[in-house]
């Protein structure tokens, strides 16, 4: 019995030493010290010993146990302390590496050039508009003095959607809501999308982007709109910037003008980019049609107003000396990511 024992102990401590896990050391205990074990078998037979030997062995067996016991614990804790520096092992941070820089989006040259013009303007009072770019035909043509069978429909050419319902060609549909509902004075911009069927090339999509301006007030002249729009040419390009106003026909405005503003590439001498010119067009401009501001409720006798609408695009490519205007729309990243 005394051999058995020693067996026992020895068996267990090789088992001991070679438990892998917690786990494996769970069930090895089970195994070892549970009721079906081979210890507790013995400790079953002790009734058949003599009452002399009887607490010799009895002392002896549970020297073993006590001592298996003493082992399965020390080992639970080394395994345990393994684990742990393991995982502490593994979730070091090296605080000196280099980190993953998350990529950091934008804003679009468009909206840059937006948020510039708007800011110029509300420092001027005006405050910022809003339309719908499905619109009526009353408001993008009819009540602009475009009736019908008016010949400069013809200039735009339109997406229609029913007879009456279009995508808006021009954001001068926004004077005629902003007009409807607010009395002089009126300052505002009105930045937008608008839709011609033209086809693409390096300066024409049918889709692009304008910024309406309107004025109406008692005493405004064609001088209030040259100094307004010279101001934000200079803001926006320098203060050596140039502008030049040539006559032209809108149906919503008398008299009209087109407004040039001086070639960044030659100043005015004339070259490439400008076709000799020395100017590139850049907006359209005028004094408010008495028709417009009297189809809106508003006294023509005793307001008079200027307005203007401004390609944006136009404005980007000649800021950024983009040269082709699909590159705005490709949304190409490697594009984008050059304007900070
Ligand atoms: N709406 C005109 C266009 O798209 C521009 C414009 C706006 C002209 C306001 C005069 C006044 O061509």
């Amino acid at each position: 019995m005394k051999e058995q024992l020693r067996q026992i102990e020895e068996k267990a401590k090789e088992a001991i030493s070679a438990a892998a896990d917690l786990k494996a050391l769970e069930e090895l205990r089970v195994r070892v010290l549970g009721k079906k074990s081979e210890l507790s078998g013995i400790l079953k037979q002790m009734g058949k010993l003599s009452a002399e030997e009887r607490p010799k062995m009895g002392q002896l067996a549970n020297k073993v146990r006590s001592d298996i016991e003493t082992l399965l614990s020390e080992k639970t804790e080394a395994l345990r302390n393994a684990a742990q520096n393991a995982r502490m092992a593994a979730e070091t941070v090296d605080v000196t590496m280099p980190g993953t820089k998350p990529p950091v989006g934008r804003l679009h040259p468009l909206q840059t050039v937006e948020n510039e013009i708007k800011e110029i303007f509300l420092g001027m009072g005006f405050s910022v508009a809003d339309g719908p770019e499905v619109e009526y035909d009353y408001y993008n043509f009819e009540a602009l003095n475009l009736p019908p069978d008016h010949p400069a429909r013809d200039t735009q050419d339109t997406f229609y959607i029913t007879d009456q319902i279009l995508l808006r060609t021009q954001t001068s549909s926004v004077q005629v809501h902003v007009m409807e509902h607010q009395k002089p004075p009126i300052r505002i911009i009105s930045p937008g999308r608008v839709y011609r069927s033209d086809a693409v090339d390096a300066t024409h999509s049918p889709l692009f982007h304008q910024i309406e301006g309107l004025v109406v007030d008692k005493g405004i002249t064609m001088a209030d709109l040259k100094g307004t729009l010279e101001l934000l040419m200079r803001r926006l390009y320098g203060e050596d910037c140039k502008i030049r106003l040539r006559p032209h026909h809108f149906p919503f405005t008398e008299p009209s003008a087109e407004v040039d503003v001086m070639c960044f590439s030659c100043h005015g001498k004339g070259c490439r980019v400008c076709k000799g010119e020395g100017y590139i067009e850049l907006l359209g401009a005028g004094m408010v049609h008495p028709k417009v501001l009297e189809g809106c409720g508003i006294d023509s006798s005793v307001y008079s107003g200027f307005a203007f609408g401004l390609g944006l695009e136009r404005v980007a490519m000649r800021r950024y000396n983009i040269s082709d205007m699909r590159l705005l729309f490709e949304n190409d990243m490697r594009f984008l990511e050059q304007f900070r």
